[in-house]
């Protein structure tokens, strides 16, 4: 791997770890003075990264993976399962046993792989000065990698890496989705000369964005209505291009829905599409695709936290910032959409519904974990996992 030509610097402050981290009450009064510099409000995504990622934020700088929360990666079972899997898609699409795992936490993938494979040659970036420490690794963003044009060949893996990105809150307003009419009822629409109903998938429209703003010297959530140009279209680009796929996906999102999603998720597919010369892309997380099979979409997805045993609401956390992780349910349909988009014609995306991988290594997974017969594993899953996969140029499946 080159390490030199076309290397981007990371930004000075993630690099340096911020040895006196400050507790609650002044963690508030820091997040105040924030907001306060952006203008009174952040945005939900500004808010998020500087809640994770500012020096003194939960990842950078305070984060116990293991502790605060567990992770399938912490489970030796996984990185079993994963690492076969991986072992055996190497030898089958001729790839160099290289594996380059972004956001490894506090490094039990790694250790575990190795330990049963130590013949890959393991390559580990995180975010956060803190964790990359702990896991032998480089600080990096999946954003910015320190790496050259075409310099990586092999698997780029990641476990509960997406749902750390910054997310967009988008309230939607639908008012016709997803309903069957009859031909008097639409004199306007051509319908098909055979048939006297048509299905109407609606055409969802982004009618607020999620912001933080101060409230009686608290922080509280606030929906302001989104801005659009003469034509129609959504000022914002992100938004204007969120709303074509989940038109060109014919989604059913219904009047009212609420959706978090990270607009950096195309920034991170054109990062990888820069430093993988040829190989796999393979990242698990929990979310959701489209309304469908098995990984359904709730009609409030807002972001959130969960420990094991509660979920902590949004407005709960802004309360008490940079203190508690801070995560949200993963679109998948859109990360496959911008793949596709990104990748082109040198990729095969699949993801969620798709249960290949899933079944390969999850249910083993899970099957090892619960003790029970393959065919009631299932109940015993807490929350449906998902996997986004994309093979970059490799001919034969
Ligand atoms: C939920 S933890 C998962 C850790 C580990 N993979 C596991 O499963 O235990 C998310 C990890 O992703 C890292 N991370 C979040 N955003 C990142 C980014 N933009 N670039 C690189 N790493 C990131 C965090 O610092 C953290 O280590």
């Amino acid at each position: 791997m080159i390490m030199t030509d076309g290397v981007r610097p990371m930004p000075a402050d993630i690099n340096e770890p911020n040895l006196a981290v400050p507790e609650y009450p002044e963690t508030l009064d820091l997040m105040l003075e924030f907001i306060r510099n952006q203008g009174g409000r952040a945005r939900f995504d500004e808010y998020m990264n500087e809640h994770l990622f500012s020096p003194i934020g939960y990842y950078s700088a305070r984060a116990e993976i293991g502790e605060d929360f567990r992770t399938d990666a912490i489970k030796p079972f996984f990185a079993r399962a994963v690492g076969q899997y991986l072992k055996e898609s190497c030898a089958k699409d001729k790839l160099p046993p290289n594996i380059l795992e972004i956001g490894g936490g506090n490094g039990h993938f790694k250790r575990n792989l190795l330990q049963n494979f130590p013949f890959f040659s393991f390559t580990a970036f995180d975010k956060s000065p803190k964790l990359a420490k702990e896991q032998e690794g480089q600080v990096a963003d999946v954003t910015r990698l320190p790496l050259a044009d075409g310099s990586f060949e092999g698997i780029i893996f990641s476990n509960e890496l997406l749902d750390e990105l910054p997310c967009r809150i988008l309230q939607f307003e639908n008012k016709n989705a997803g309903y069957v009419a009859e031909r008097e009822e639409r004199p306007d629409i051509e319908f098909d000369d055979d048939l006297n109903y048509s299905y109407f998938p609606g055409t969802p429209k982004v009618k607020e964005e999620g912001f933080v703003e101060e409230r009686n010297g608290e922080l509280a959530l606030e929906f302001i209505p989104i801005e659009r140009n003469p034509d129609g279209t959504a000022a914002d680009p992100f938004i204007a291009e969120y709303e074509r796929y989940l038109i060109e996906t014919r989604s059913r999102v219904k009047d009212g829905d609420i959706i978090s999603v990270s607009d950096r998720i195309r920034l991170m597919m054109e990062e990888m599409k820069r430093v993988l010369k040829r190989g796999k892309i393979l990242f698990f997380d929990y979310g959701f695709i489209g309304e469908g099979a098995g990984i359904p979409r709730g009609s409030k997805e807002l972001p959130y936290y969960y420990n094991g045993q509660n979920h902590v609401d949004v407005q709960d956390i802004i309360k008490r910032p940079y203190e508690v992780d801070l995560t949200h349910s993963v679109d998948f349909g859109y990360c496959k959409w911008m793949a596709d988009s990104v990748f082109g014609e040198s990729a095969t995306v699949s993801a969620g519904e798709d249960r290949r991988v899933y079944e390969q290594i999850r249910e083993p997974h899970l099957r090892n974990l619960y003790q029970s017969s393959p065919h009631t594993f299932m109940d015993h899953a807490e929350e449906p996992a998902g996997y986004l996969e994309i093979d970059v140029d490799i001919e034969e499946k």
